[in-house]
Parts: C-alpha cells; structure tokens; sequence
C-alpha cells in the first residue's frame, strides 16, 4: 500500500482527479494519506476536509526561511509514513533538502511540454509564442524548476479560435487524465529513474 501526500495552494482539481482514481481502483495499492495546503482558504482543501481526509494547513508566513518551513512539511508527511508526495497546484518552490528527502519521490505536473514554457502561467506563454502544439507534463521534481525526468507528457492542438482561456481548459483536461495515469505507474512500481530518463517497465 502505498501512501500519498499531495500539496496544494489553490483551486485542487488535479487532486481531485487523482482522489477519484483512488477511489474508483484506476490507482491501486494508494491511499492519500494527508492534502497539506500552505493557502487556509483553499478550495482543494476545502475538497479535502469533505471527503473525510487528513488536513493540514501550514502558513508559509510563519516560517523564516524556505527549508524551515519544508522541515515542517516533512515533519508532516513523514509521520503518516508518505511515500509519494504529488505536487497538485503548489505554487511555492521546494528547497533542494526537501528534495533529497524524498529522492525520486515527489512528482508535479506542468502546464505544458517541458522543457518548454517553465515557470508561470505556461498555458499562456504558449499561446502567446504561436505554437501550434502544447500540453501538459508528469515529471519528477529535482532541485531545478519544473526540471525533473519526464514521467508522460500529453498534447494538445491550439486551434485557430483559442484564446488562452480555452487553451488552458483543454490542457487542465489532458492533466485530469496524465497525472493519475503516473500516479498509478509509481504505484504500481513501474517507474525506474535513469539519469534524466524514465523507465516505464
Ligand atoms: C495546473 O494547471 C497545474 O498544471 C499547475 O497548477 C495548476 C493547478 O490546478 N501546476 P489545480 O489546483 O490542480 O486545479
């Protein structure tokens, strides 16, 4: 059985698809073990405390520094014994101690086809680039931003009317399905990490 950490700041729609596939068996051998948000008012939080799971808010504000405030984090999920933690809209940046916590452990979802558009508001990098292809990546986090091996990426087509709005809808659709598709691979113990590459065995 695998247990799942998932960090969030905001709205928690990819935590929720990912809590729909636990429950539905699309991820077996997981259960989310703790939803930690470092915003109170959050709406995947909010999700969170609904569906009867373990919360924890913590305040980034009452921190000195950015790796006292993630020994705190790891305080958490250490003791509900996480052994993944999923980065579900978390728009804080983790500190490399952090990393090396959970070496090959943490994965995140981006908004588009890393290594292009990192950093914020990706949806509308890409649109205002002109490509004519985007979509979304699973990766593993490493101590570089939106850097880590890629775990599977999905496209999606811009098309002549988009605006960056629905651009960004369609992409959120492909993210609903790409992020607990990787979830459900690390559970089922089928990610190797090679390098940069990884492994789907
Ligand atoms: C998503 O677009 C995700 O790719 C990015 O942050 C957003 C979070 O959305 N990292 P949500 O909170 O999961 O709805």
């Amino acid at each position: 059985m695998k247990k799942i950490g998932i960090l969030l700041s905001g709205r928690g729609s990819n935590f929720r698809a990912i809590k729909k596939a636990v429950d539905n068996d699309d991820i077996k051998n997981a259960e989310i073990a703790v939803v930690i948000s470092n915003k109170e008012d959050a709406a995947g939080l909010a999700f969170a405390k609904e569906q009867g799971l373990d919360t924890v808010f913590i305040n980034h504000q009452d921190f000195a520094d950015r790796e006292s405030y993630d020994r705190e984090i790891v305080k958490e999920l250490n003791s509900r014994n996480v052994d993944l933690v999923c980065l579900a809209g978390f728009m804080r940046i983790i500190s490399p101690w952090f990393v090396e916590q959970f070496e090959n452990r943490i994965i995140n979802i981006h908004p588009s086809l890393l290594p292009s558009f990192p950093g914020l508001d990706a949806q509308r990098q890409a649109f205002d680039y002109g490509v004519r292809f985007t979509g979304c990546t699973v990766h593993f986090v490493d101590a570089k931003m939106d850097n880590g091996p890629v775990i599977l990426q999905r496209v999606v087509e811009v098309k002549g009317d988009d605006t960056a709005e629905s651009l960004a809808e369609r992409i959120l659709e492909q993210e609903h399905k790409a992020y607990p598709e990787a979830v459900a691979l690390f559970c089922d113990d089928r990610l190797r990490v090679d390098g940069r590459k990884v492994k789907i065995i």
